[in-house]
């Protein structure tokens, strides 16, 4: 066997064992790099090729040469292999398609907007329109077009704030009720749900930003019994079908007379003296309502000798904790997953 044989064979075991070495891409390189590179085994081999006899030469150049192609086949292979086995880990690994598929998370709606939508249902489906309104008012709508004059004690009661002399974020959805007076000859039935800021400390049952619906209708004939009937109607709707409503003797500028509407708490029905919903007292108050003001109806240019109407205004938080059960308006903003689930 020639020497260069010999060198063949020996370079073709080291080349055969390296390989076998190398399990990623990079092995691989430095096997390539280390043979078949500029500086590599057989370019050192090639460069011998110098001391052989000239007639020896070619043939030692093709042999050398054949071997180098042999060597790049088998690299070729080997890093095909390996993607081979990259691949198949991959598969095993991550595709299991008997695997129960994971449940995208889903979204819900808030309760406040749950009992939103549920309110508007109810006086929809009684042929009253939505209409909602500003953030900011002009105080004329808060409160003077309201009957609270610019020294009316009652202003105190709505802590306002304000953004300049005259405008503010108002208090409460009532100036809808002049807006859409203004806006609309008689007969109107309207709900004007919207978010009031009035500047409360945060409580369990205060919030200094809050939802408001307002309840409108005006047209000639109506009375108070349409108010009891049309409310007694709604809380049944929202709370069930034993549902009871009680009006109290009140105060508002814009209603006369006015009253506070309270509805049979739903948990304990007034069965329970420790109740910790209603105190025991059997009752939970809605907010205020009332028939509106003749002074109101003749600012909008209505005239209370043809048309009368009812009004009310309910807190929506206030709604949700009664329909939910739940203890502390605070958790309505704090966004916890658990919270919003539960109720979605
Ligand atoms: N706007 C009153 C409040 O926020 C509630 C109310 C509305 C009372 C309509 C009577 C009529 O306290």
């Amino acid at each position: 066997m020639s020497e260069l044989a010999r060198n063949l064979n020996a370079l073709d075991e080291r080349f055969a064992a390296a390989l076998a070495q190398a399990d990623d891409e990079r092995a691989l390189d430095a096997v390539r790099v280390a043979f078949l590179g500029r500086s590599g085994e057989v370019t050192v081999l090639r460069r011998s090729i110098g001391r052989l006899p000239a007639h020896e030469r070619p043939g030692a150049g093709k042999e050398i040469n054949d071997a180098a192609l042999a060597m790049e086949a088998r690299l070729e292979d080997a890093r095909a292999a390996l993607q081979r086995h990259i691949f198949d880990a991959d598969l095993a690994q991550s595709i299991d398609v008997t695997f129960p598929a994971i449940a995208p998370v889903e979204g819900s709606l808030h309760p406040i907007r749950r009992v939103l939508n549920d309110v508007c249902a109810y006086f929809e489906r009684r042929g009253f329109s939505i209409v909602l309104g500003p953030e900011v008012e002009p105080d004329y709508y808060v409160f003077d077009a309201l009957n609270i004059a610019t020294d009316h004690p009652a202003r105190e009661g709505f802590d306002s704030f304000f953004l300049s002399d005259t405008l503010l974020l108002r208090p409460h959805t009532s100036p809808m009720q002049i807006r859409t007076m203004q806006l609309h000859t008689p007969p109107v039935a309207v709900i004007a749900p919207g978010k009031c800021y009035r500047r409360d400390a945060v409580d369990a049952r205060h919030l200094y930003q809050f939802n408001q619906i307002e309840g409108l209708l005006v047209a000639p004939g109506i009375h108070f019994g349409h108010l009891k009937g049309t409310l007694l109607g709604m809380c049944r709707h929202l709370f069930g079908p034993d549902q009871q409503v009680r009006f109290r003797p009140s105060y508002f500028p814009f209603t006369e007379p006015s009253a506070e509407v309270d509805t049979t708490c739903p948990r304990c029905a007034g069965f329970v003296t420790q109740c910790k919903m209603c105190g025991g007292s059997g009752w939970i108050e809605l907010g205020g309502a009332g028939m509106v003001h003749p002074n109101v109806l003749r600012e909008v240019g209505y005239d209370p000798e043809t048309v009368s109407g009812w009004a009310f205004g309910f807190g929506i938080e206030r709604l949700g904790l009664i329909r939910y059960d739940i203890d502390d308006v605070r958790r309505y903003l704090e966004n916890d997953p658990d919270f919003l689930e539960q109720l979605g």
